[in-house]
């Protein structure tokens, strides 16, 4: 198995896991050197993981590297990822893609133009739980998949993120941030999607951080905090989500898929495990289903090892360029149903990714 070396641009709060899993967990990874347009931050991860820190020009000149990971900002990606692929490497970067549709078509433009791969997170559909869904979905075990539901509700992030400011900007807001985990889950269980529409809300026009660093700073809220959309699948199954930083509780499900023959309950799509539950018709409560298939714990990076995966096989990624530009454009979709009081029929497309192995990649 060839493993292939990797560099990491951002090196902030998530940034722990990558290089974790990225050298510890997959076998077909290496991480070689880190950079961060705050220098200090590079090197503390460069000494943690014992890798070398270098400037992020410096990184994308190194000639060993053949992957980028972009874990900056979203603001940042697509300047990010533009650069990686102008300096002939393969990027994979966190979500969302980008922040704008036209952003979005040039990367997957530049990328096909180059032969390079774009694989973007989340891969938390990879795991283990929404893995195991998919097994039951396939194997018929609720018929065929009629609705869907997705929530995802919270009071924002300004509690416990030392810089949340981005949650709260253009590129951030709960649909942005959140919406890829779910969009990506149900794209993932009953395929792509073919008309969207969505209402939206501002609820609180400024936030306050209580976290640590910048106790007591006041943030101008500039994106919708509360979407409602609803989805019309290419497959006429219909589905609804909402994405909240607006509500302070709820006792709403995560996923549910509802077939013609039963209904399945889908884990949190932020994690990689479980649980997964199933009520067939006729039975009156929902039974435990065991996990058919690996990577329950947090394998965050596990959408870089399929990429490798891909480049070794000639295969295509599963987290993938078409998968994340389309769950963009669904997420503008919901926007711009808002803003214009009309269903939007979504242009882009994509494959159902092929499912998983039952063993580890
Ligand atoms: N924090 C989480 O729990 C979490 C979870 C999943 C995904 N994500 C996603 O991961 C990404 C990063 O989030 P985070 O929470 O780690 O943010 P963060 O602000 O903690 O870290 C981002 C880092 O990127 C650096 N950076 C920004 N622009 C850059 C540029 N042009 N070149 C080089 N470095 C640059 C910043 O200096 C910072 O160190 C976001 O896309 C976010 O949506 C975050």
């Amino acid at each position: 198995m060839k493993r292939r070396k990797i560099g990491i641009i951002g090196c902030g709060n998530i940034s722990g896991i990558y290089f974790k899993n990225l050298i510890n967990t997959f076998q077909n990874t290496e991480v070689v050197a880190c950079a961060d347009l705050v220098a200090e931050r590079a090197e503390a991860k460069a000494e943690e993981f014992g890798v070398s820190a270098c400037s992020v020009e410096e990184l994308l000149q190194n000639p060993e590297i053949e992957i980028v990971v972009n874990l900056t900002t979203p603001q940042a990606h697509y300047e990010v990822c533009n650069d990686v692929l102008s300096a002939g490497k393969h990027v994979y970067v966190e979500k969302p893609l980008c922040l704008t549709r036209e952003d979005g078509k040039k990367l997957l433009q530049k990328a096909k133009e180059k032969n390079l791969l774009i694989g973007s997170a989340p891969d938390t559909f990879l795991g283990a739980g929404i893995q195991t869904c998919r097994k039951l979905i396939d194997d018929g075990w609720i018929g065929e998949p009629v609705a869907a539901t997705a929530f995802m509700t919270c009071h924002g992030h300004e509690s416990w993120h030392p810089d949340p400011e981005f949650y709260y900007q253009v590129g951030g807001g709960p649909m942005f941030d959140m919406g890829p985990y779910y969009l990506t889950a149900l794209v993932n269980l009953i395929g792509p999607v073919e008309k969207v529409s969505g209402f939206t809300n501002i609820t609180f026009p400024t936030r306050t951080i209580t976290s640590e660093k910048k106790y007591g700073k006041i943030v101008d809220v500039e994106v919708p905090t509360h979407i409602t959309g609803l989805l019309e699948f290419k497959n006429g199954a219909i589905g609804t989500i909402i994405t909240s930083f607006d509500v302070w509780g709820a006792q709403l499900p995560r996923i549910e898929i509802y077939g013609s023959e039963g209904t399945i309950s889908v884990p949190d799509p932020n994690t990689f495990g479980g649980p997964v539950h199933i009520m067939r018709k006729n039975h009156k409560e929902f039974s435990p289903i065991p996990l058919s298939h690996p990577y329950a714990e947090n394998s965050r990076g596990l959408g870089v090892s399929d990429m490798v995966r891909a480049l070794n096989t000639g295969k295509k990624n599963r987290a993938n360029a078409e998968l994340s530009y389309h769950v963009l454009d669904i997420m503008h979709g919901f926007h711009d149903s808002a803003n214009t009081g009309r269903h939007i029929l979504l242009e882009s497309t994509c494959d159902k990714p092929e499912a998983m192995p039952d063993e580890l990649l």
